[in-house]
């Protein structure tokens, strides 16, 4: 891996602890102005301060963030689908250049394995792995789930494990029983999960917990924080078991101070 690559990955996840709370709200590229995020700069200023990391479009960062903040950026390069149609058909949407020009610390896009579009979205990952490697730039596979495919270990398993030898400098997948299972089956490339569907806040945080234990980094969550009534003390309360080891009690504790 070059200096510039180890760079980027070390501004996401955090060298201090080997761990990352990234912040989702890329969900507007197939989901249009998804609860919480119709005023998306509204929403994330506030929480900016407590993510290691944004991941987002090129067009929600030019609208809603100030390029003034301090936050790496990893930027959601796929898209051409929306939640009406085949979710698999994507492209890459953002080329490497302009991802450059936005000063992008990772660039994502998402594999549908056993998707109809299973080879295109797999040959997505691959060139921006390619295009990636040329520049330093890291490349974040999300391991997404169709509406038919199944979220068990199997699964997510097989799904990271094809991103990780497509090349894959980290993996975002969901969290499931036997989570070491697919931790492993990453060998070395740090894996985070997804929130996924608003869930309650003591759930969301024994989810994390649970993915810390088995071996994950950390999370890149979404409606589960700024869906929140206390999205900042949500994001805490992540960080808390994320960065701080806190048990899932002190966690909910973080978060419902913050109310
Ligand atoms: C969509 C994504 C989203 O960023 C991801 O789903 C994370 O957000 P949430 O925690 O809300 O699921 O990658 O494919």
């Amino acid at each position: 891996m070059n200096w510039g690559m180890k760079n980027r990955i070390s501004r996401i996840i955090k060298p201090k602890t080997g761990r990352c709370v990234m912040l989702a709200v890329d969900h507007g590229y197939f989901q249009g102005p998804t609860t919480g995020l119709a005023n998306l700069g509204k929403t994330v200023e506030p929480l900016l301060p407590y993510a290691d990391a944004l991941m987002i479009t090129r067009g929600a960062i030019r609208n809603w963030v100030d390029p003034a903040v301090d936050i790496p950026v990893i930027l959601r390069v796929s898209g051409g689908q929306s939640i009406l149609k085949e979710l698999s058909n994507e492209i890459i949407t953002t080329n490497i250049e302009d991802a450059i020009r936005i000063n992008a610390s990772a660039i994502t896009c998402s594999v549908y394995v056993g998707g109809e579009y299973e080879r295109e979205t797999i040959g997505n990952l691959s060139k921006l792995v390619d295009e990636g490697e040329k520049y330093g730039i890291p490349v974040l596979a999300v391991t997404a789930v169709g509406k038919e495919m199944a979220r068990d270990a199997r699964y997510l398993g097989l799904a990271s494990r094809i991103c990780v030898e497509i090349g894959a400098h980290m993996i975002k997948t969901y969290y499931t029983e036997e989570f070491d299972k697919v931790v492993e089956a990453c060998g070395n490339v740090p894996v985070v999960i997804a929130g996924g569907k608003k869930l309650p806040e003591l759930e969301a945080l024994q989810m994390s917990y649970d993915a810390v234990t088995a071996g994950a980094i950390g999370v890149d969550m979404g409606r589960n924080i700024f869906q929140s009534d206390s999205a900042i003390g949500m994001i805490q309360a992540v960080r808390a078991i994320v960065h701080d080891s806190k048990d899932v009690e002190e966690a909910y504790e973080i978060y419902e101070q913050s109310k």
